[in-house]
């Protein structure tokens, strides 16, 4: 595996090998098992696995958490290895917005609503470093979790909309036995906020069954989540990202959740 800071140095390490197929696995590190399931599709279908390592500033709000993000990059970059990762990129923030940036991607409806409405500049920030890591690796196909349903929403929107040249390729969530989707942000949980954070995908799942019996599944996860006082509800909405999905977020303590189901759609 190769680590690679410079753009430069990637596209030209990249060059020979555009007539192969090229996997991008977008990450922000703090591996774990979910980014580990997109390397392994990754590295199942395509001849050249490229994983990107990048906290992307321009994605976190002026209150949000980019100071106390999780960063442990020498334990990413050997799992990136055991994975058969060929390149990891991992550029510093001053050789992806270099002085005199000012050109953003702006995602319209689909980045107003849900997360939208709580973190209104996000996926304008995510839009932004994923197209550019699309134009500095050139993927045939690039992964990312249905965990963040919306995030993969915009981001297949942003492919039909500027007519980009790659496939997406939705990978579903990865979870803890206790039901937890994992998330870098779990490590912040103490154990009894664990606890409470469980009801997050345990309400998801009773308003996907909620719906397979013909009842409405927003108000049936809503009020399995208001039954948990160690949590703020922030959204529960049913949206078709993908198919239709029921989707939540919650705050725990200092940390803030985002969870979803597919649900089957016959009710809708
Ligand atoms: P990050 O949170 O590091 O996630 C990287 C990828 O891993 C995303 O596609 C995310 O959906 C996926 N992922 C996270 N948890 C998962 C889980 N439990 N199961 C399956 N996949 C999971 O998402 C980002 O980074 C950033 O917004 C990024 C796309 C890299 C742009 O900066």
């Amino acid at each position: 595996m190769k680590v690679v800071r410079a753009k430069d140095e990637l596209c030209s390490a990249l060059e020979p090998l555009h007539g192969s197929r090229i996997g991008l696995v977008p990450t922000m590190g703090a591996f774990h098992d979910g980014h580990l399931a997109l390397l392994r599709a990754a590295r199942k279908e395509c001849d050249t696995v490229v994983c990107s390592l990048f906290i992307n500033p321009t994605q976190f709000g002026q209150s949000e958490d980019l100071e106390r993000y999780p960063r442990n990059e020498a334990r990413d970059l050997e799992l990136a290895r055991a994975e058969g990762v060929d390149f990891l990129f991992a550029p510093s923030p001053e050789e992806i917005y270099p002085p005199g940036f000012e050109t953003r991607v702006e995602p319209e409806r689909l980045a107003l609503e849900l997360e939208g409405v709580i973190r209104p500049t996000h996926f304008r920030g995510v839009a932004t470093i994923c197209l550019k890591l699309f134009n500095i690796v050139r993927p045939n196909v690039a992964y990312f979790g249905a965990k963040d349903a919306q995030q993969l929403a915009v981001i297949e929107r942003l492919v039909l909309d500027l007519d980009l040249e790659l496939e997406i390729r939705p990978v579903e969530t990865v979870r803890d036995d206790d039901g937890l989707a994992l998330s870098s942000r779990n490590v912040h949980l103490s154990p009894a906020e664990r606890k409470v954070a469980l009801a997050l995908p345990r309400a998801l799942e009773l308003g996907a069954e909620a719906e397979r019996d013909g009842g409405d599944p927003v108000v049936t996860a809503r009020a399995a989540l208001s039954e948990e006082p160690g949590l703020k509800t922030q959204y529960v909405a049913v949206a078709d990202y993908a198919g239709p999905r029921l989707l939540a977020a919650v705050q725990v303590g200092k940390t803030r959740l985002i969870d979803n189901v597919t649900l089957e759609g016959t009710k809708r």
